[in-house]
């Protein structure tokens, strides 16, 4: 079994991609081979300022080093080391009919925002499929807001296999069901452009004033309360185990538990959870030329494959 995924470089990692996609896709490290990287391609679609995305790639690399990354096991690489992911992207981009990227749930809604679009924008899905099958992945772990955007992989791969022969695999999404999607601070998807995140790597002051901010409802400490409407046990129950989490859920529904508490165990365990990742995220980044030489190294074992599958796509289209 092969995966892989990505990651854009356009902000700080945030809860939502640590369960969304992280954890989930660094369990398969032992069940197969696996394919991450910093999709700073993709990012220029937002990020306009050069020094914001050389500092951002450099962070997601560290972030996912940081989150239990084993660059034995998994290639880690920047997306721009293999400029050649661009001519595969143009030979699926012949076979993708213009509705399947207009349809697209992601491109629609910044449309919605008042984001001027650029082709960029656009072709966006066409590079994520050129991403996914130049190493024929069998899987893609990502969060519900990729999915879409694996199902267009999937349907420019058959429609390039129908038209030119079998050519790429066709990829699965691989969403974790029980955190389909992370709630923000406001309760909407956790976001970075809703401005709703608890980021992973912030100082300790910023997370705890970040959870604090946690919207509630109104109900006094006396009132039973439902965990399954509160965004802060929907948080809390990402960390805690199972008899925590029913413990907790019980004195809920008691009555005479003030979301305040909530919050505060909220933030212990989190502190705990990360506090080993933050100590290995330090000691990558204070070795800035061994990060480097994973980088490099990733990019080598990801171009080998690209090479292969871009060998058989120029073949098919008459390019060879
Ligand atoms: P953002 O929405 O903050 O811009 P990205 O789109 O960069 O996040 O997402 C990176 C990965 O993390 C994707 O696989 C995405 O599905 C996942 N992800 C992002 N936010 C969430 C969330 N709130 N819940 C679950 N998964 C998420
Ligand atoms: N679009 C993804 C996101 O915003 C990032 C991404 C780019 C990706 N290429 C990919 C994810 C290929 C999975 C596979 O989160």
């Amino acid at each position: 079994m092969r995966a892989l995924s990505g990651i854009q470089s356009s902000g700080k990692l945030h809860v939502g991609n640590y369960f969304g996609m992280i954890k989930p896709a660094l369990e398969l490290q032992e069940k197969g081979e696996t394919f991450y990287f910093i999709a700073n391609y993709h990012a220029l679609t937002s990020v306009t300022e050069a020094e914001a995305l050389r500092a951002s790639t450099r962070d997601v690399a560290l972030d996912y080093l940081a989150c239990g990354l084993d660059p034995e096991r998994t290639a880690l690489y920047r997306q721009s080391d293999i400029p050649e992911i661009h001519e595969l992207a143009w030979l699926l981009s012949v076979v993708t009919p213009m509705g399947l990227l207009e349809r697209c749930h992601s491109y629609k809604d910044k449309l919605a925002k008042g984001i001027p679009a650029n082709h960029g924008l656009f072709a966006y899905p066409v590079l994520m499929a050129a991403d996914i099958l130049a190493v024929q992945a069998d899987v893609v772990p990502v969060g519900q807001d990729q999915k879409q955007h694996v199902e267009v992989t999937r349907d420019i791969a058959v429609k390039f296999n129908q038209k030119f022969g079998e050519t790429f695999k066709i990829p699965e999404p691989l969403i974790r069901e029980s955190v389909a999607v992370v709630p923000g601070l406001d309760g909407q998807k956790m976001s970075k452009s809703y401005n709703n995140t608890i980021e992973l790597f912030a100082p300790q002051a910023e997370t705890r004033k970040a959870i604090m901010r946690i919207v509630t409802d109104s109900k006094t400490v006396a009132e039973p309360k439902d965990p399954a409407a509160c965004n802060i046990f929907k948080l809390y129950s990402l960390f805690a185990p199972e008899q925590e989490r029913e413990a907790m859920a019980a004195r809920y529904r008691a009555g005479g538990l003030g979301y305040g508490e909530v919050k505060k165990a909220l933030y212990e365990h989190f502190r705990t959870y990360f506090e080993p990742f933050r100590q290995r995220r330090m000691e990558y980044q204070n070795d800035p030329e061994r990060v480097e030489q994973i980088l490099q190294r990733g990019a080598a074992r990801a171009r080998e494959e690209l090479r292969k599958t871009l060998k058989a796509a120029r073949r098919a289209v008459g390019l060879d």
